[in-house]
């Protein structure tokens, strides 16, 4: 995932500014790679604090203070930081006003803020139909779940109901064919999930093998994910 959506991220990161000097929090940080490239940035006279319920991928990455923490309990540390982002995590949340909450609750007055989250729209179009039912079976199961593929869409209304100020909002959804690292993502991850797909009654043999058929198929172009980044600043007041 993360050599898939880092060059989004830090090209984002980029244009919102990453001053050195300045102290960072990424939420949800996963393996640690956008920290770790933030926290070169930030420099030495900077100060990256990367947090996410479950840490086991960050050991050996340099330079991040790591923290194990649920953003839902609270701001990581009041008003602390002049940058936090968070990306491909608050779908998984049970609540993700809270989470947000406590996100701009980290953040210092006029803090910038980059928050992105997946949009599974792309998918109602993709081909062909068997690929179009193995995702209904697929955000069927992840609803089961709890999982809200869709919160694209809410992302700015979420952070400006929460005081973030000057917002933009961007989506973009890459286009894929079979065989390409997007292709061998879903691949891998279908391949993990496959048991708990099947279990779950929700997808069907078939749907499965058909789209992992068309991700093996150079010819076969598809989108998936329209990952919608949300931006803006803490009030300076
Ligand atoms: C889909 S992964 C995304 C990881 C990384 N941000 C990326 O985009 O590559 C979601 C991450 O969010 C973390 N996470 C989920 N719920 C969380 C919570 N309530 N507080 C902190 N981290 C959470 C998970 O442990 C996981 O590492």
């Amino acid at each position: 995932m993360s050599r898939l959506l880092d060059p989004m991220h830090r090209r984002l990161l980029d244009l919102l500014g990453v001053p050195p000097g300045a102290h960072a929090l990424e939420v949800g940080c996963g393996n640690g790679s956008v920290s770790a490239w933030l926290a070169d940035r930030v420099g030495s006279g900077g100060r990256v604090v990367g947090v996410d319920l479950d840490l086991s991928l960050t050991p050996g990455v340099t330079g991040v203070e790591f923290r194990q923490a649920d953003i839902l309990a609270g701001p990581i540390a009041p008003a602390a930081y002049d940058l936090v982002t968070c990306r491909a995590v608050l779908h998984h949340v049970s609540d993700p006003a809270a989470a947000v909450a406590n996100l701009l609750g980290s953040a210092r007055r006029g803090a910038a803020v980059l928050v992105i989250e997946p949009d599974f729209l792309p998918v109602s179009v993709t081909g062909p139909a068997t690929v179009r039912q193995f995702w209904q079976g697929w955000l069927a199961w992840s609803r089961d779940r709890g999982i809200d593929y869709f919160l694209g869409r809410r992302l700015p209304q979420l952070l400006s109901a929460a005081g973030l100020v000057d917002v933009g909002a961007t989506a973009e959804t890459a286009l894929y064919n079979g065989g390409s690292p997007w292709a061998a993502y879903w691949q891998q991850t279908i391949r993990q999930l496959r048991s708990s797909l099947l279990d779950s009654g929700r997808l069907r043999s078939e749907h499965i093998d058909g789209f992992l058929a068309c991700c093996k198929d150079p010819g076969w172009w598809t989108q998936t994910i329209a990952f919608t980044a949300v931006y803006g600043r803490t009030p300076d007041s």
